[in-house]
């Protein structure tokens, strides 16, 4: 990323409007009417070949009419004049360009966006859209856009994949007394993408979180990347998740992988903070900006009322900062805050008592207290209590505690005097809400971004033992036969390439030859069908399972290509597969998608019913660390069936971390080729015993 284009775009001190109307009411002319309103310092040129003077201002005819440097141009002429308007403002040397303008690939003229790109490449520009409504700076006293005004000045920014939820958003900013400095409108994303404003706003000295609004990200990969290396806090709001999973696949992992899930997967790799909504986005947007990360897991509330209390007793628990009690020394010290009828445990409820000084003494000493990683205070109006004088008492106890890196949220339950005392905390850089479970789950953002930021450098490692030319070689053998199933002999041969434990297996053609093959590796055998136009092997009766002897292997070969003669008549049969059973074990699934977004994409979860019906899986996108590959295994609900339930003794999660593992290597370094696969069931053994595939699919991607 050029720094100084970039700068150039999202903080110009000079800019053109091109296309500036002398009609009031038009888009050129709002844009022109807000970068004065503004207030703006820097050069402003309005551009309109039809025009001397705009709002006061003299007009170009073009930009290679105006004397002075420009570093922005924001276009607000109809799409059709944008191509030759870009090459101007190539030789006029300007490094920016926000096109406002829609009539792009949003309504499928994709070649004359690539169009506008490419030129504007040539003269080394960068393009913000085109399809956006603007740039908004409160630093900068810059509003390049056409809503309505600046938003309530704040410390986080934002980017948006809409533009009419930008503005939307600008105006509930006052309302909600949650401010921006930035809004930065990214429309169509054909240039300057979510990882270009990322990386830029991170080194943005008046922003301190990124929040983002989401449709899709065009390069998933590069924006994990953006994310991870960014220094700031950056939350994710994600729309739209259920269309992408709608889409056909071809094997187990391809129909459960969801946008919904893969996005989740992703923000985690990446080390973004989701948000579950728009409420949730202003929320945690507040907490990242203003406060420090939790950095343990002790959560301490002070409440004056059992009922909130109890509320964030349980939303503590529903995000993931479960309380704990207080150690003694803190409950000791405590008490001297509370009546002998109040409870010091944790919550510590100081009771309807509690006036400015129990709370100043309380808050004083919690933050204090090395076992206190966060604190949650919650006030209900009381009539003895002023709402304004607990605030002021709660921002003094925190400043005479000397401690600044541990966060504080607060919850007031009341009426009008409580919104301002709220506001007032606000204004004082103490996050405030109006119910318990609001300030706890800002509390929880803050010990998830500690948790998640500390997991974002656990990249993939290389693995040993892989032959990457026989893989090649076996999926070459079935393009060339005009297939892009593999069958599931040659699923597994490509596995034990990576050196992935199947089941031992042969292909057979003959009876003898399956008794042989039998006798060599003992039984009891399984026998299943192999041919590529039958992928049910079960549903054509093509599965023997469990025999015991040769009489049994001849009946069964016999059984098993009439069965699939029958099933489908013009099948192509390669040939009925010999392979030694598994012993009974623990079934996992494991699996991969090459998400279209994001990449090759690891799934695991367990196998069975729990996959079929529950549909407990999670996902990583590839590659990603042993760490990562134990997180998994132990995110699924059905982890505890893996720890081990009702005496048994626990499964071997650590044979499962390795496999997952160099699944992921295997998916990445065969991209190229697998579009999906699984490794279906994984019949896994107990702690020391290891795992072994018991059957695989993999289906090539179409050249
Ligand atoms: N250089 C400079 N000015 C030019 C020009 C050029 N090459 N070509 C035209 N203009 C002037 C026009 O004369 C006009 O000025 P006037 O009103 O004083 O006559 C002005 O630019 C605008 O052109 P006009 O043809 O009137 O277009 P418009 O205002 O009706 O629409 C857009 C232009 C960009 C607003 C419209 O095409 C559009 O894309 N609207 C949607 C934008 C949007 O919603 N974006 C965000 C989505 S979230």
């Amino acid at each position: 990323m050029n720094i100084e284009v970039m700068n150039g775009l999202l903080t110009p001190k000079s800019v053109a409007v091109v296309g500036a109307s002398t009609k009031p009411g038009k888009i050129g002319h709002t844009v022109l009417m807000n970068l004065i309103d503004s207030n703006y310092a820097g050069g402003i040129f309005p551009i309109n070949p039809k025009a001397e003077e705009i709002l006061g201002l003299k007009c170009y005819p073009s930009v290679l009419d105006v004397p002075d440097q420009i570093d922005s141009a924001i276009l607000t002429i109809p799409a059709k004049f944008v191509p030759d308007v870009v090459v101007q403002c190539g030789e006029k040397g300007i490094k920016g360009l926000n096109i406002i303008t829609s009539g792009f690939s949003e309504v499928g003229k994709q070649e004359l966006e690539h169009h506008i790109v490419e030129l504007a490449h040539q003269y080394g520009m960068r393009i913000l859209g085109p399809n956006i409504v603007g740039v908004l700076s409160n630093s900068d006293k810059f509003n390049g856009s056409f809503a309505p005004f600046l938003p309530l000045p704040g410390s986080g920014s934002l980017v948006s994949q809409s533009g009419a939820l930008l503005i939307g958003i600008d105006a509930a900013t006052y309302l909600r007394k949650v401010g921006f400095d930035k809004l930065i409108s990214i429309g169509n994303m054909s240039d300057v993408n979510f990882s270009d404003t990322i990386e830029w706003l991170d080194q943005d000295e008046n922003t301190t979180c990124i929040s983002l609004y989401i449709e899709g990200f065009k390069d998933g990969r590069k924006v994990i990347e953006a994310a991870r290396k960014a220094k700031k806090p950056i939350i994710g709001l994600k729309a739209g998740v259920s269309a992408h999973g709608a889409a056909a696949a071809a094997s187990h992992t391809g129909s459960l992988a969801g946008a919904a899930k893969i996005y989740k997967a992703a923000f985690r790799q990446a080390g973004i903070i989701e948000a579950e909504n728009l409420d949730n986005l202003f929320d945690r947007t507040l907490v990242l900006s203003l406060q420090p990360p939790m950095k343990g897991d002790n959560l301490l509330i002070i409440t004056n009322g059992g009922g909130v209390g109890v509320l964030g007793t349980d939303a503590a628990e529903k995000f993931g900062v479960p309380l704990k009690y207080a150690p003694e020394d803190i409950q000791a010290e405590l008490k001297k805050y509370m009546p002998p009828f109040g409870s010091a445990k944790n919550p510590v409820d100081l009771t309807g008592m509690a006036d400015t000084d129990w709370y100043y003494g309380s808050v004083k000493y919690a933050i204090a207290h090395p076992w206190v990683d966060g604190l949650v205070v919650l006030y209900c109006e009381t009539a003895m209590t002023d709402p304004q004088e607990i605030a002021q008492c709660i921002k003094r106890a925190i400043k005479d505690s000397g401690v600044k890196d541990k966060p504080v949220t607060i919850s007031y339950v009341g009426g009008e005097k409580s919104e301002k005392a709220m506001h007032w905390l606000l204004k004082n850089g103490i996050p405030a809400y109006g119910a318990p479970d609001l300030a706890i789950n800002a509390m929880a953002a803050l010990n998830e971004y500690a948790k998640i930021k500390e997991a974002v450098n656990d990249l993939g490692e290389d693995i040993d033992n892989v032959d990457k030319q026989k893989a090649l070689e076996i999926i070459k053998k079935a393009r060339a036969d005009g297939r892009n199933a593999l069958t599931e002999i040659e699923s597994k041969r490509v596995f034990e390439a990576y050196s992935l434990p199947v089941t031992r297996s042969e292909l057979t053609t003959t009876k003898d030859e399956a008794v042989e093959v039998a006798e060599k590796f003992g039984f009891p055998i399984v026998m299943k069908i192999v041919s590529p136009d039958i992928l049910h092997k079960s549903d054509a009766g093509g599965v023997v399972i469990d025999i015991q002897n040769v009489d049994g292997i001849r009946k069964a070969f016999n059984e098993i290509i009439t069965n699939a003669k029958t099933y489908n008549t013009k099948a192509n049969i390669h040939g009925v597969v010999v392979q030694e059973m598994a012993p009974w074990g623990t079934e996992v699934i494991i699996g991969s998608v090459n998400d279209r977004t994001f990449g090759p994409t690891v799934m695991f979860g367990l196998g069975g019913i729990f996959v079929e019906v529950l549909k407990d899986v999670t996902f990583r996108v590839a590659p990603f660390s042993k760490k990562q590959a134990r997180q998994m295994i132990s995110e699924i609900r059905g982890a505890p069936i893996l720890a081990g339930v009702r005496g048994e003794k626990p499964c071997d999660r650590e044979a499962i971390a390795n496999i997952i593992c160099k699944y992921a290597f295997m998916i990445i370094d065969l991209q190229d080729e697998i579009s999906e696969s699984d490794a279906n069931p994984v019949v896994v053994y107990e702690e020391g015993n290891g795992l072994k595939v018991v059957d695989a699919r993999i289906i090539l991607k179409k050249k």
